[in-house]
């Protein structure tokens, strides 16, 4: 039988049916509230609202697990490559050997772009934001791929887009970067990884080859992993709001990417760096930043700590801060911001007011420490972030069609002047 949850409301009582997850997971469907009783629900920011139903991926924030399609992240970002991740995101398996076989022919075939949409590239300042150019970017592919304006959400059609989706990412950040630098572009080579064939677009010159380190392409591969999907966090809300109205998956990623370049979300991890050279450079104590972030006459917080659903730690945290030490070592390199991050982290983790609030470092507090070592530039940084979480939208926003979900449209209560006569100007 299913569980009901009583609502007493001006003397009537009203009935809402219960739902569990797979995971045991539970809310109350209001979808009826509103028709029933009237009343609407207020959750700014949406901390208790649950907006869809999906399969994707799983978050239980108090014990800092994270699953993709039921595979628990330590296994996948240390035993899968990405391209391997963003099949199972999209369809819910990990590939057979010749499905992955299939998909990367198909990732090669479309990480070229058009040739006309190379030359929008020089239309930007060179200092434009590469993360303006990516959005960009994506909303003008889909006016050289006509036929993906009006995408199928399944088949041999909706296949063909995200793997192009997937592909043409790589090449647009790239080609972003290159520009913004300068230099002339690179074009893809079929003959690499997906990783090292972005390596390749960003860093290979016309007379120096970029070559490409198992240890760094391997380091990429999990970056891009642990930021693949995050369930309804707030730039794949945004791709499904603006994929709801029925927008095509490209305009929709490309809001995604708007919401993503914010300092509260994917901009974050660029934010840590900047906050951390800055430490270095003044030589100012750790101290004096966290007592900042704890003013509550300071705007400023502490870049990377904190996260709406972890409340424990981010299990992502934990794997980046383990294998970026390894990296530099593996790299035979020493980055004093490390041992700032970590210095950071250990005072953090003894103050009253981290702990009273479950203030942890998230995804972004260790990430660009690992960009950096690969040598990333700092404007890239959310860019990255992007590239990875490219199959956690595609796959949200073609779930969202298949539970074929109603326009994301919210309600309000209105707190403003009622109803008065207008004033004539010269009334005024
Ligand atoms: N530094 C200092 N104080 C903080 C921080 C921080 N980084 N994060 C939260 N707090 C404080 C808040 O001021 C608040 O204090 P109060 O209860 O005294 O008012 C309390 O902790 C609760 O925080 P909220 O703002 O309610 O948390 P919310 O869930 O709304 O926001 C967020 C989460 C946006 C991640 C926030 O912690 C933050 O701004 N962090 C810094 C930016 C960051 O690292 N963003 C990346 C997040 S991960 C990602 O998006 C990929």
């Amino acid at each position: 039988m299913q569980d009901k949850a009583t609502l007493h409301l001006d003397g009537k009582s009203y009935q809402f049916d219960v739902f569990t997850g797979s995971e045991n997971e539970r809310c109350i469907d209001i979808q009826n509230l509103r028709a029933q009783t009237g009343y609407i629900t207020m959750d700014p920011g949406f901390a208790n609202t649950g907006s869809c139903y999906s399969d994707i991926t799983y978050v239980e924030g108090s014990k800092g697990i994270l699953r993709y399609r039921g595979y628990p992240i330590e296994e996948i970002a240390t035993r899968a490559t990405f391209v391997e991740t963003a099949f199972l995101i999209l369809y819910g398996e990990l590939p057979t050997p010749e499905e992955l076989k299939n998909f990367s022919a198909r990732l090669k075939e479309h990480a070229p772009i058009h040739t006309n949409l190379e030359h929008h590239f020089s239309g930007f300042p060179t200092s434009a934001p590469p993360m303006a150019i990516l959005s960009a970017m994506l909303n003008l592919v889909s006016c050289f791929h006509p036929e993906v304006l009006d995408v199928p959400t399944t088949g041999d059609e909706f296949d063909r887009t995200a793997s192009l989706l997937l592909s043409k990412v790589r090449t647009i950040a790239a080609f972003a970067y290159r520009m913004a630098a300068g230099k002339p572009i690179n074009h893809p080579n079929p003959n690499l990884t997906y990783c090292g064939n972005f390596l390749h677009m960003m860093f290979s010159d016309p007379y120096q080859e970029y070559e490409v380190s198992p240890i760094v392409d391997r380091a990429l591969n999990l970056f891009l992993i642990l930021h693949a999907d995050h369930e309804q966090n707030c730039s794949t809300s945004t791709v499904r709001v603006v994929g709801s109205a029925r927008a095509n998956l490209f305009s929709s990623v490309a809001a995604g990417v708007c919401a993503l370049w914010g300092p509260l979300h994917g901009g974050a991890n660029a934010g840590v760096i900047a906050m951390l050279e800055d430490i270095h450079k003044s030589g100012r104590p750790a101290q004096y930043y966290i007592d900042r972030a704890k003013d509550k006459d300071d705007s400023f917080k502490l870049m990377g700590f904190g996260h709406r659903v972890y409340k424990n730690f981010d299990p992502r945290s934990i794997i980046l801060k383990k294998q970026v030490d390894g990296l530099l070592r593996a790299l035979n390199l020493d980055d004093d911001l490390l041992h700032i991050a970590m210095q950071l982290e250990e005072v953090t983790l003894k103050d009253e007011y981290f702990i009273s609030r479950n203030l942890y470092p998230n995804v972004d507090f260790y990430s660009g420490l690992l960009l950096r070592a690969i040598g990333i530039p700092l404007n890239m940084y959310t860019v990255m972030f992007a590239i990875g979480r490219m199959p956690g939208w595609i796959a949200n926003w073609q779930e969202m069609h298949e539970h074929n979900l109603r326009i994301s449209r919210p309600r309000q209560i209105y707190t403003g002047k009622t109803a008065r006569p207008f004033v004539p100007l010269a009334e005024r």
